[in-house]
């Protein structure tokens, strides 16, 4: 793909693990007993750098489905449970601790990460910061992020590595659904030819409430709707809606797009990491969406994303990446193309 790829799992099987290491430029651990059982695939491996994902315990985000510093968190190694001088033996760490995130917050993370390490972390070639940054959303603090990436780099002398996935795709296009048919139980509903669960998941694990254009909360406007989805799943409901003027069938609605993200993160993240099973349209998908694969920040570099990001999102058109920025832009575009609501 000429891009870096790098892949992760809370645990890896023996079959699985030998394959990543052909795709991979990076493979993160989750465990010293992982890294340890797999030292004989490690060692016959001379491309691919090797790292740890750290739980800093640190908490910044208050949905614990999303927290990955929750208590009992599998995600990552606590640093009691560190052997002596491992940190040693890795190539890099990696830190995943921010869902939908300012900088601020991963400062933070990063002071905790600090407090508890200290100078093991010389030792390390490249830190990944993971995602949940939300680099793309107005009023970011670019500034701190910038800066906080400038002081690990010249600190430590490593690369140092974002995965945003979420800030890919946020207001880059519209979900557009239609009514299907209205229907009653106690109150007026509506199904739609989509569904929270298949198209949104996020809207049911979060959850959130997508907006709907010209809708308010229900009750507000004269005509209220439980609008719901076709899967046979009893809670694929979207939301409570109210509109000026009763639903008909066949009415459109357009659901702007921020959580209604055609595959959840996790899906995205996975789908990347077996991409050998997937077709290559979605395989480019991946690559257009996905955290795995990763922006390699520098000042430059990352002012180039943004200004895309910034200009061309709101299009859900052909992103052309320029110069520094990874070189994503035609898998962007794919997307675009392929995406059933461009
Ligand atoms: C390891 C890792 N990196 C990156 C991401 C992307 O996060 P986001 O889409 O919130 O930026 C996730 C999401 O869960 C993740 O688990």
């Amino acid at each position: 793909m000429g891009l870096e790829v790098h892949s992760y799992s809370p645990a890896y099987s023996r079959e699985s693990l030998a394959g990543l290491i052909e795709l991979s430029d990076h493979v993160i651990f989750n465990s010293p007993a992982q890294w340890q059982r797999f030292a004989d695939l490690r060692n016959s491996s001379e491309k691919v750098s090797f790292g740890l994902r750290y739980n800093p315990n640190h908490s910044e985000t208050d949905v614990a489905l999303y927290d990955p510093s929750a208590p009992l968190s599998r995600l990552g190694t606590v640093k009691d449970q560190l052997p002596p001088n491992f940190i040693k033996q890795i190539d890099g760490l990696h830190i995943h601790n921010l869902c939908e995130k300012d900088a601020p917050a991963l400062q933070r993370t990063w002071q905790a990460v600090e407090k508890q390490l200290g100078s093991q972390l010389e030792h390390l070639r490249w830190i990944n910061l993971g995602g949940g940054h939300q680099i793309t959303r107005d009023g970011y603090q670019q500034e701190v992020l910038i800066q906080l990436v400038q002081t690990i780099r010249e600190r430590y002398g490593c690369n140092v590595y974002l995965e945003p996935g979420e800030a890919w795709a946020l207001e880059s296009g519209y979900l557009v659904a239609s009514v299907l048919d209205l229907h009653h139980n106690q109150a007026q509903l509506a199904i739609l030819d989509t569904s929270a669960s298949c198209h949104m998941p996020d809207v049911l694990e979060m959850p959130y409430r997508p907006d709907v254009l010209g809708s308010a909360e229900a009750g507000v406007k004269e005509w209220s709707y439980r609008l719901g989805g076709v899967s046979c799943l009893a809670g694929d409901v979207v939301g409570d809606y109210s509109f000026d003027r009763p639903l008909q069938i066949g009415d459109r609605l357009v659901l702007p797009i921020w959580h209604t993200i055609p595959w959840s993160k996790r899906q995205l993240l996975m789908a990347s990491a077996y991409r050998l099973f997937i077709s290559p349209i979605h395989a480019q998908v991946n690559c257009a969406a996905c955290a795995v694969l990763v922006i390699r920040i520098s000042r430059g570099a990352y002012h180039n994303a943004l200004f895309v990001f910034r200009n061309e999102q709101y299009q859900a058109a052909g992103c052309s990446f320029s110069r520094n920025s990874c070189a994503s832009g035609a898998k962007c575009q794919l997307w675009c193309r392929h995406s059933p609501w461009s």
